[in-house]
């Protein structure tokens, strides 16, 4: 509930002050997709070829989000949305620093992700459609969790107990499956720069 006793104070350096000093516009990437489908690997490559072209960048990751600031968070409907309003909120913050900031949570329901587009603007935010068959996710298996969701022994785990739901209109759309990293990367790439230029 907001606090009617809250006055945010406006500081003088603003958004747009950032941006001339900087020389690019900040951005979000939001990446979504299932787990394992490749979001932080093709973040960290996005990240990569911004940051060598002076770009200042950061990412917010699932795994490391979820072990320090929403540790306290499970995978429970609710807890889901209330990690991603979390990184909403921070990520706004990022935006308002100026910088392009990418962010890889599963990020399953639509309705959270449309939450994100409203709070931080549609101009400033890119959703990027992370797609891979489930068998394929389920095959990769890199952190041996689909292995142990299918036997039970992890509860709503997102493509095996707990939906995934596709983006219908995504800015970007790759297929890790059918794609290799290179094509990927240059996809966001070609979709965002002009976003970002001045
Ligand atoms: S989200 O659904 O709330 O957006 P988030 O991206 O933060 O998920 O975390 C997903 C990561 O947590 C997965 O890549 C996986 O490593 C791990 N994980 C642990 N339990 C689950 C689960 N039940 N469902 C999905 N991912 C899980």
């Amino acid at each position: 509930m907001a606090n009617t006793n809250i006055i945010p104070h406006q500081h003088k350096i603003t958004k747009q002050t950032r941006s001339k000093q900087y020389g690019f516009k900040p951005l979000l990437l939001w990446y979504t997709g299932l787990s394992g489908s490749g979001k932080s690997t093709l973040a960290g490559k996005v990240e990569e070829h911004l940051f060598n072209d002076g770009i200042a960048t950061y990412i917010l990751d699932g795994d490391n989000i979820r072990s320090g600031l929403n540790s306290d968070l499970d995978f429970s409907e609710i807890s889901r949305k209330e990690n991603i309003r979390r990184i909403g909120e921070v990520s706004k913050l990022f935006i308002d620093a100026g910088m392009v900031v990418s962010t890889a949570f599963i990020s399953p329901f639509e309705e959270d992700r449309k939450t994100v587009l409203n709070l931080v603007g549609a101009t400033t935010f890119v959703e990027i459609f992370v797609d891979c068959p489930l068998e394929v996710c389920e095959q990769r298996d890199v952190k041996g969790l689909y292995a142990k969701a299918k036997k039970g022994e992890i509860k709503n785990f997102t493509g095996i107990d707990s939906p995934f739901e596709k983006p219908k209109n995504p800015d970007v759309y790759v297929n890790t499956h059918e794609m290799n990293l290179e094509e990927c990367v240059e996809k966001v790439l070609n979709f965002i720069k002009p976003k970002i230029a001045l």
